[in-house]
């Protein structure tokens, strides 16, 4: 009988050392896990924090791109490259006008240089500038 009860604690005790050391070596590598995530995280948001080098052209350099198929264009110290726009342009071929130049009257005022009315000869709309943002690629040098 008391052999039975030795046997009996040595396996309690056995089994309770298992569960504490194994619980301990599961929810370790969970802790470690978990800091390398915070890690992880936290270096993604300094990534992404960090502001992104702006390009920029100078207007030789925007010239060079003054097509249908290749057309950029300056409008008030921004460059965009619209050449993906151009089929999609809601006022038609007016847009190459702008391609290669400084289009800042074209765009803004649309109007050309000499106060001659383009369209409406009126600003374009506050969509319009939204649309600009997707087809900027770096800033007038
Ligand atoms: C710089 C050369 C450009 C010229 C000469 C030009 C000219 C015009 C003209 C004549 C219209 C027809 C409506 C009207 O006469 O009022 C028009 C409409 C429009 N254009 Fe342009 N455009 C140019 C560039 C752009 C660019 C770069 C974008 C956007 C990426 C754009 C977006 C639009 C939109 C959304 C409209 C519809 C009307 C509005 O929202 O104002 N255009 N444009």
């Amino acid at each position: 009988m008391k052999n039975k009860i030795i046997i009996f604690s040595v396996f309690l005790f056995s089994l309770i050392i298992i569960v504490l050391f194994g619980n301990n070596l599961f929810f370790g590598k969970k802790k470690e896990l978990d800091k390398e995530t915070v890690k992880k995280k936290n270096s993604q948001e300094i990534e992404t924090n960090q502001p992104s080098e702006i390009k920029k052209y100078s207007l030789e350099e925007v010239i060079k791109h003054n097509t249908k198929e290749d057309c950029w264009m300056v409008i008030n110290g921004e460059v965009y490259n619209v050449t993906s726009f151009i089929s999609l342009h809601p006022g038609g071929s007016a847009i190459l006008l702008g391609c290669g130049k400084d289009a800042s009257d074209l765009f803004t005022k649309r109007k050309t240089a000499d106060g001659e009315k383009i369209g409406s000869g009126k600003p374009h709309s506050p969509k319009a500038q939204d649309l600009l943002d997707k087809y900027h690629i770096g800033q007038l040098k």
